[in-house]
């Protein structure tokens, strides 16, 4: 055998044993143990329509279609019960059962009015009433309540963290979730979820972009259908497999995409971004959601099939604000002094990856960040109106105290400047989780250990 043939084997035989080790991370699923759905509607959620002024009711019931489902509602200040029997059904079929998905979209609802429902399939007698109230137009500003991954477990403080997040901030019109909401596409963490954001979700809009946690692994990744489900807005926005939406609300454009796809499929996303960017009402804030970050803390060299396909659309037509997640640390950026043109708009985006979730990766130190943070449930509050849009991060797990703040203001020049608060509030929250020190290797600990010790000898 020649030494050329030998050396071939012997890498070939190497990579073939390294694969076979990773191919359980890289394209294998835990299985879903099979489960049964409850008859009695449940999972109710609240969201968007395909505007401002719509609404989509969603719950599941049963394993099969029953056609006698239906919802009622009425606009409080007139008290007319309106009957949608026939509600648009799906039946899912998943990996451990199937589930009967339900839907009514109300169009066209009325600022400031209160709305109630009720999901009371025909021949039921009692069933709960749920209500929400639309924002006024005229209000003096808007916001909205952003969480990065949440990927709690069972016996997790979601619940409470949810709860603390909706009585603190009643006025938020919605929330919206960065993806890996679920731990993994099995029945249990749907449940989870919903158990978690009881009594919220009924009544307070939600949305999400998907994470990768809530893909099946394999050669080729596909989204778990409950997703979709669940979240039926993207069932008339989505361009072919990808998951976008994008929703004009009093003043902000939200754009939300899916950076989970597999690479070809993310410049059909890449158009849809940039037709809709160019078409977005141009004093709107332009906001860009999606689950890998464009500034990755991790370094220049992460996701970069996502941000060859996003990062100079969003640079270059305007976006001002990119909230991601997947990381599982706290850091917010823009860039200062890279970029050629240095007047304050071409310094945006803000790029903020944040998360809500007991993991907690570590933090890396090489790439510039104008705020750092670990160990902690964050969430951010968006607030805007015609001259500004502040965001506000929050850490839960520290009794919902402030962790930083910035501004973007145009209320005196146009385009905007960034307005800096975080520098003035308690120092950055740099230190190893007890969920690291006991999860990662003793190797990675002490890399972590060495690496928060220089950070913390440059800061000085
Ligand atoms: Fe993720």
């Amino acid at each position: 055998m020649s030494k050329k043939l030998y050396i071939t084997g012997i890498v070939v035989a190497a990579l073939s044993i390294w694969i076979g080790t990773r191919w359980n991370t890289w394209f294998g699923n835990p299985p879903e143990p099979p489960y049964t759905t409850s008859t009695a509607p449940h999972h109710i959620l609240l969201t968007f329509g395909q505007d401002q002024n719509s609404r989509i009711i969603c719950w599941q019931a049963g394993e099969e279609i029953d056609r006698l489902q239906s919802l009622i509602y009425k606009d409080e200040s007139d008290s007319t019960a309106i009957n949608v029997e026939n509600p648009k059904a799906i039946l899912d079929s998943t990996r451990g059962g199937k589930v009967a998905f339900y839907s009514v979209t109300l169009q066209s609802l009325k600022s400031g009015h209160k709305y109630s429902y009720c999901i009371k399939p025909v021949g039921v007698d009692d069933a709960p009433w749920y209500s929400f109230e639309m924002p006024k137009d005229s209000q003096p500003e808007h916001s909205f309540i952003f969480f990065g991954d949440v990927q709690d477990s069972v016996g997790g403080i979601s619940k409470s963290v949810f709860k603390h997040v909706a009585n603190t901030h009643s006025n938020a019109d919605f929330w919206l979730f960065g993806g890996d909401l679920i731990e993994r596409p099995i029945s249990c963490y749907w449940d989870l979820v919903f158990n978690d954001l009881d009594s919220i979700a009924q009544c307070k809009p939600m949305l999400a972009i998907a994470g990768n946690h809530e893909y099946l692994k394999g050669i080729r990744r596909t989204l778990d259908s409950r997703f979709g489900n669940t979240f039926q807005y993207f069932q008339t926005s989505k361009v072919g497999e990808n998951h976008v939406y994008r929703l004009d609300y009093n003043g902000a454009s939200l754009f939300l995409l899916d950076s989970n796809v597999d690479s070809w499929q993310l410049t059909d996303q890449a158009d849809w971004l940039e037709k809709n960017l160019k078409n977005c009402p141009a004093d709107n804030w332009k906001i860009v959601v999606l689950h890998h970050p464009l500034h990755s803390n991790k370094g220049a060299y992460y996701n970069l099939p996502v941000k060859w396909a996003f990062k100079s659309l969003v640079e270059d037509l305007g976006v001002h604000l990119v909230l991601s997640g997947h990381e599982h640390v706290y850091a917010r950026y823009n860039e200062k002094e890279k970029r050629k043109d240095t007047t304050a708009i071409d310094k945006l985006p803000l790029y903020i990856d944040s998360y809500c979730s007991p993991k907690h990766y570590r933090l890396y130190f090489d790439e510039p960040e104008d705020r750092i943070g670990t160990d902690g449930r964050f969430y951010q509050k968006i607030t805007f109106n015609e001259d500004a849009l502040m965001i506000e991060t929050f850490d839960a797990a520290n009794n919902g105290q402030l962790y930083d703040k910035v501004m973007l203001d145009r209320s005196e020049s146009k385009p905007c400047s960034v307005e800096e608060f975080g520098t003035s509030l308690d120092p950055q929250q740099v230190r190893m989780s007890d969920w690291y020190r006991t999860v990662k290797k003793p190797k990675r600990v002490k890399e972590y250990e060495d690496d928060i010790k220089k950070w913390e000898m440059s800061q000085k």
